[in-house]
């Protein structure tokens, strides 16, 4: 079946595009567009022409399947070319997402319009790239110059009411988009027509603007490319003419096609896609979750009470005490207080997320729970008595679920009267910002309670990833590698500002030992103990020598560095070095650049341990666990891409 088909309503043509899942315009729809353009022209007895998507979207953009192929004709700036110098115009009826060349193909056409569900964007500098078929060109000619760098340096798509704001598109509807659109269509011919996008003006602003855009562009890009090369492309569409501008914009395009940036950034694409549906429940359906309890109202359970508020769901918040408990209910509080003040919630939405709180002592408010979540101290004995509660007081269909970092969840689970119905979920902190959600199932743990894991992920707007058991999970795990590792380099005599400045610059906001002074030394340090305590061999670590000193990190004035009061800048601290001195055995020189790579080759490697043992099913899984959970740069593809790459320079 072809992908492009025309029918029509009296003197309206309607183009309808049908290329599942989204619309992506592969060779097959730009040359089917092109067909119909042309049939289209030649038919006298058409005087408008509707271009309306069938499926989930409008056009979702350029096939990214295609990015690494040589590109085949008709391109897209061209299809976008034709349809705009058609001899009938061309009303584009967007629901869903009109995205990238999606949304480039409906610039090209005289008017747009959309369901007020839909959302239009140019996504490209999420990808590496830039607007390849006149994003940056047209854009500013519909919305202004401004409205167009926050759309285009941004990545981020906008409801179709701001759309409709910035003079993106022309009507909003609130349903029958069909007979709407062919409607606004038809009155458009009762009008004279407005001039093709193209030939509309667009006033340059002076250098200033440019110069103050391009600091903020370069500060929230954090070392990508993209965003800036859109940023020129831009300045050239408001002080080039158009045909010059378009040429700037397709060489910045093809330019960052063939880029290593654009190549990780599609890697980490496709991954976040894989990565939600797992094949082996892909016939299994979820358990309903209709609300959810919380043990524990500490840093990681106000956090998960509040993610789970964000996504609609009416939580009960469980505590040891009255005091405790009004100690979490002011923690979660204080987080959509928050949100109010940085204009993220509005006071009413605040309210409401709070109505939703039911904050209790008394186990018996989780008889109606669909899934409880634990975030109690990490004690085994502890963990074990809430849970022996929880079975008591929850239903038995209920799931169980625990986040614990390090303890084992087989643990934790051993006695439940359903451990089919036992999974661990651990989040990172803070929960209800960071998007990874590790998932480790139990050998008990039932399919559907594995599903129902991922299927709370996709309501809290997560990206899970299924782990196996060992210490510290998928990223805890590679974390206490390239922590030891950096340990490793100081040892040899590589000066500890040196290695966070190499890890700076290779993208991450914090080298390791700066993250470590600000999120506190001791909590690794007290896991080891436990560990010792229990009759395990862990050596003593850098980190245990500077805590057993008292320095713990920012909030005891030091760790790593010292820290003058009231300050977060760290200085190289001379009392570290008396305490480290019987350790640091070497007068090793390394450069940052290879430092860096010697510290992700540290990572890649620890996670191909963990394919190797099958905790990660993927290489993919592990980069978004780095990614989404510990802050490594997304346009550097995650530690076993970047990892792939390091090998093969090695060997090329
Ligand atoms: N090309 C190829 N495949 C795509 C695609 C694209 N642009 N966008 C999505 N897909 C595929 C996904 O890989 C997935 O495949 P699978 O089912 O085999 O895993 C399937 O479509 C469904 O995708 P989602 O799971 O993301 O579906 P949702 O319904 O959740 O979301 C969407 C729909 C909002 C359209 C989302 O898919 C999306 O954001 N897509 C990317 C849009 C984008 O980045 N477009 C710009 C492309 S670059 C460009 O256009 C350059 C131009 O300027 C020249
Ligand atoms: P926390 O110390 O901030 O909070 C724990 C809370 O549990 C306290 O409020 C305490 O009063 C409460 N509590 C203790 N015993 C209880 C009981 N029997 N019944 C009800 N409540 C009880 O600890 P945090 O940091 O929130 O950690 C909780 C769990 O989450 C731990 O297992 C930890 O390993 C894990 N975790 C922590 C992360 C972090 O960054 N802090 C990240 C991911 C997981």
């Amino acid at each position: 079946m072809s992908v492009v088909s025309i029918s029509r309503d009296g003197d309206i043509a309607i183009v309808t595009v049908d290329n599942p899942p989204v619309n992506a315009l592969s060779q097959a729809l730009r040359q089917g567009l092109w067909d119909a353009a042309a049939t289209l022209d030649a038919d006298p007895s058409v005087r408008a022409v509707v271009l309306i998507c069938a499926g989930r979207t409008f056009i979702a953009g350029a096939d990214v399947t295609e990015f690494g192929k040589p590109p085949l004709e008709p391109h897209l700036p061209d299809l976008v070319d034709r349809i705009e110098g058609a001899e009938k115009p061309w009303t584009a009826a967007i629901h869903g997402s009109a995205l990238g060349g999606g949304f480039e193909v409906a610039m090209g056409c005289r008017f747009r319009v959309a369901l007020d569900s839909a959302s239009v964007g140019l996504p490209e500098v999420t990808l590496g790239i830039v607007p390849g078929a006149s994003g940056t060109v047209r854009t500013p000619r519909l919305a202004g110059i401004e409205a167009a760098v926050d759309l285009v340096t941004s990545g981020k798509p906008v409801r179709a009411a701001k759309a409709l704001s910035l003079g993106l598109i022309d009507a909003v509807f609130a349903s029958d988009l069909q007979a709407n659109a062919v409607a606004f269509a038809r009155d458009a011919l009762t009008c004279d027509l407005p001039p093709p996008v193209s030939a509309r003006p667009v006033a340059a602003p002076d250098a200033a603007f440019w110069d103050s855009r391009s600091q903020a562009v370069a500060k929230a890009a954090k070392g990508a490319d993209a965003p800036l090369r859109a940023l020129g492309c831009l300045r050239k569409a408001a002080e080039a003419p158009f045909a010059e501008a378009m040429a700037f914009e397709r060489q910045t395009f093809l330019d960052l096609r063939g880029s290593d940036q654009a190549a990780a950034l599609r890697h980490v694409f496709f991954a976040e896609r894989a990565a939600p549906r797992p094949a082996h429940l892909r016939d299994v359906d979820p358990l309903p979750l209709r609300r959810a309890g919380v043990v524990g109202g500490g840093t990681m359970g106000a956090g998960i009470a509040a993610a789970l508020r964000d996504a609609g769901i009416p939580v009960t918040l469980i505590e040891r005490d009255g005091q405790a408990l009004a100690r979490g209910t002011a923690t979660l509080r204080g987080i959509f207080e928050n949100a109010v003040k940085r204009g993220k919630l509005s006071d009413a939405q605040a309210r409401d997320r709070m109505a939703g709180v039911t904050a209790t002592t008394d186990h018996a408010a989780l008889a109606d729970a669909d899934l409880v979540i634990e975030a109690v101290f990490e004690d085994i004995a502890v963990k074990r008595a809430v849970f022996d509660r929880l079975a008591r007081a929850c239903r038995p269909d209920a799931v169980l679920a625990t986040n614990t970092s390090y303890l084992d969840p087989r643990l934790i689970a051993n006695g439940l009267p359903h451990p089919d119905r036992f999974i661990g979920l651990h989040f990172f902190s803070p929960a209800n910002v960071m998007r990874l959600l590790e998932i480790v199932p139990v050998p008990e743990t039932s399919d559907r309670t594995l599903a129902t894991g991922f299927a709370l992920a996709r309501l809290l707007n997560k990206i899970p990833v299924q782990s196996g058991i060992c210490e510290g999970f998928i990223g805890n795990r590679i974390l206490k590698r390239y922590r030891a590792s950096a340990e490793a380099l100081v040892c040899q005599g590589i000066a500890i500002a040196d290695i966070d400045a190499a890890m700076r610059g290779y993208g991450f906001a914090m080298g390791p030992f700066e993250a470590q002074d600000l999120g506190g030394l001791d909590i690794a340090f007290l896991q080891r103990e436990g560990a010792r305590a229990a009759g395990r061999t862990v050596p003593e670590t850098l980190g245990d020598i500077l805590v057993r000193a008292g320095r713990k990190g920012q909030k005891t004035g030091g760790g790593w560095y010292d820290y003058a009061p009231g300050e977060r800048r760290p200085q190289p601290s001379a009392a570290v070095a008396d305490l480290l001195a019987d350790r640091i055995t070497g007068s090793a020189r390394m450069d940052r650049d290879s430092i860096a790579r010697h510290l992700i080759g540290e990572m890649a490697a620890e996670g191909q341990a963990i394919l190797d043992e099958g905790i990660a099913a993927r290489a993919s899984d592990i980069d978004l666990v780095e990614i989404h959970g510990y802050g490594f740069p997304r346009w550097r593809g995650g530690p076993m891409f970047a990892g792939a790459s390091l090998a093969s320079s090695r060997t090329g």
